[in-house]
């Protein structure tokens, strides 16, 4: 090989006979795209300009001096989406199995440091197996590198993964720190350590899927917040997300065309049931309330008690954080807790306002939630809520009982307005249960104590289970019809548009992790 006087075109063909073709139809077999088809179908016909399409991996060992391949592994460069400029990086898995070797990794920095200076998300699509075996210090150090910069970019510039085939080991740890992980079913995994290893050390018997398949991690772990039914699927959810998210957190989100017409949205009254015990699903009432079909949810597998995505208020993007009274009632656990948390941040990271919807029967009990960590998992959501200084706007359809009401984002804690809904319940607890201890003594001495308990739940229910106690201390600030939600929040998302509030002077914060 002659090495760096090589013109393009005979490194190319050098590729092609070292087996290019054969690999490039094997990916295709697999149900996979090559790394450069799926960045055209990503970006805007004709925008993609690379860099560094020559370079070359410094590797000897293992023969490797005679095998080198334009670009190494990974295509690298900027282009737009929908007319806005983002960085890609996308491995080539054709090419030593996508592995990252160190100049790999210098190639994907180079486009990370870009994207900084130049205030653009950087897409990543993953398809690698992992360290260039052939390499040493070099290629961990290479990951390390890029860990750095996933790590100091966050909050600054949006960051998305997409998980295209294999990303094991190590290398799992640059999506995972970014905002958002996408994963394609069948073709994706994700773990640690593979099933190999893990029959090693704990006799467990599983199959790829199984352990870090797209399903797993939507489902059981929460790591990846998108499934995608095959890659254009997922390519295309990469273009919707980014239309709710500015380009680095000096930005606002891009604006939509919005023509005001009727706002009075008359089906919103007839979604909370006679008997307050009865579910309903809470979708339907943020499908409703929001600019019709924006409703872009994130996490939608995982932790379904609470569910949490992006939509539109009069072509705005909003956050929208919602308890589920259709799964588990709706009560916050670690994983629901956990998971509204990381959606608050990066909200509040990127100036995306939030819409908190409450209907919260409070924190769930047992000792599964209480050995792992509701208390400093609870305390997560909290704290994001605390902290945040985007425009913050609660409406408590329902229940808002305990220290659920204090988290999810009341006038305590820095909502900028609180609507409630007639129908909202706000106390310490539900009526049965308070009736049950403060009144105790009564019931249990009475002639006839189901009949005292359902006095005292009665009063309990006439005393507490309404919002007008909560609105006369000016903690919510309004009682409205449902019909008229929609028409206030676009009122008060306007008036909130310039919000500007600092947090006191420190190094960093210390959420409870
Ligand atoms: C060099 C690699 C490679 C790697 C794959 N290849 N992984 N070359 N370094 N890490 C090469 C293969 O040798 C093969 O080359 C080609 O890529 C395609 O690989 P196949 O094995 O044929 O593909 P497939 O059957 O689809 O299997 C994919 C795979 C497997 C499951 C990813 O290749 C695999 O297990 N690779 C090793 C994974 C691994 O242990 N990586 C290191 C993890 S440690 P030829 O020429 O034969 O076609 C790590 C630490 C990071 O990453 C730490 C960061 C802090």
């Amino acid at each position: 090989m002659k090495d760096k006087v090589q013109t393009l075109e005979e490194l190319r063909e050098q590729s092609l006979a070292g087996g290019g073709a054969k690999r490039v139809a094997d990916q295709h077999k697999k149900g996979k795209l090559t790394a450069r088809e799926r960045i055209h179908l990503l970006l805007d016909e004709g925008s993609f300009e690379e860099i560094g399409d020559l370079v070359l991996h410094r590797a000897l060992n293992f023969g490797m001096d005679k095998e080198k391949y334009p670009g190494d592994g990974v295509i690298t460069g900027y282009g737009t989406i929908n007319g806005r400029l983002v960085y890609i990086f996308s491995q080539d898995f054709t090419v030593f199995g996508g592995s990252l070797s160190e100049t790999h990794a210098e190639k994907i920095v180079r486009i990370m440091d870009m994207a900084m200076k130049n205030g653009a998300p950087i897409i990543g699509l993953n398809d690698s197996g992992g360290a260039r075996i052939q390499e040493g210090v070099e290629s961990l150090g290479g990951y390390a590198d890029i860990f750095y910069r996933n790590t100091i970019a966050s909050g600054v510039v949006p960051q998305i993964s997409a998980i295209m085939g294999p990303c094991a080991g190590g290398a799992v740890y640059s999506p995972a720190i970014t905002d958002f992980v996408l994963m394609v079913e069948n073709t994706s995994y994700m773990f640690v350590t593979g099933p190999n290893v893990v029959k090693t050390v704990t006799h467990e018997e599983v199959t790829f899927e199984e352990l870090g398949g797209a399903m797993t991690h939507a489902t059981k772990s929460g790591v990846t917040h998108f499934v995608a039914a095959n890659e254009a699927d997922c390519l295309a959810r990469i273009k919707q997300l980014l239309s709710y998210i500015p380009q680095n957190c000096e930005e606002i989100a891009p604006v939509y065309d919005y023509e005001p017409k009727d706002e009075s949205r008359p089906k919103l009254a007839n979604f909370i049931p006679q008997n307050p015990n009865q579910p309903y699903d809470m979708k339907e009432v943020i499908r409703e309330l929001v600019d019709q079909d924006s409703f872009f949810e994130v996490h939608e597998n995982f932790a379904e008690n609470i569910v949490v995505g992006f939509a539109r208020i009069a072509g705005r993007s909003i956050g929208v954080v919602a308890n589920q009274p259709s799964v588990l009632a709706g009560v916050l656990d670690i994983k629901s807790s956990a998971k509204g948390a990381r959606f608050v941040r990066f909200c509040d990271a990127f100036n995306v306002p939030l819409l908190v919807l409450e209907d919260v029967p409070g924190f769930m009990p047992g000792t599964d939630q209480e050995w792992n960590g509701i208390i400093s998992n609870g305390a997560k959501l909290l704290f994001a809520f605390c902290e945040a200084t985007v425009p913050k706007i609660t409406v408590i359809t329902r229940k808002a009982y305990g220290g659920a009401y204090c988290v999810m984002n009341s006038k305590h804690i820095g909502a900028d307005m609180n609507f409630a809904w007639p129908t909202a319940e706000i106390a310490v607890m539900g009526a049965k249960g308070a009736a049950e201890i403060i009144f105790r003594k009564e019931i249990q001495s009475a002639a006839d104590p189901e009949k005292k308990l359902q006095e005292k739940v009665d009063e309990f229910t006439e005393k507490f289970a309404h919002p007008y106690g909560a609105a006369a201390r000016g903690f919510v600030d309004e009682v409205i019809h449902p019909e008229i939600t929609r028409t206030k929040l676009i009122r008060a998302f306007e008036m909130l548009q310039n919000k500007a509030e600092q947090l006191p002077r420190k190094r960093h914060t210390n959420i409870p992790l």
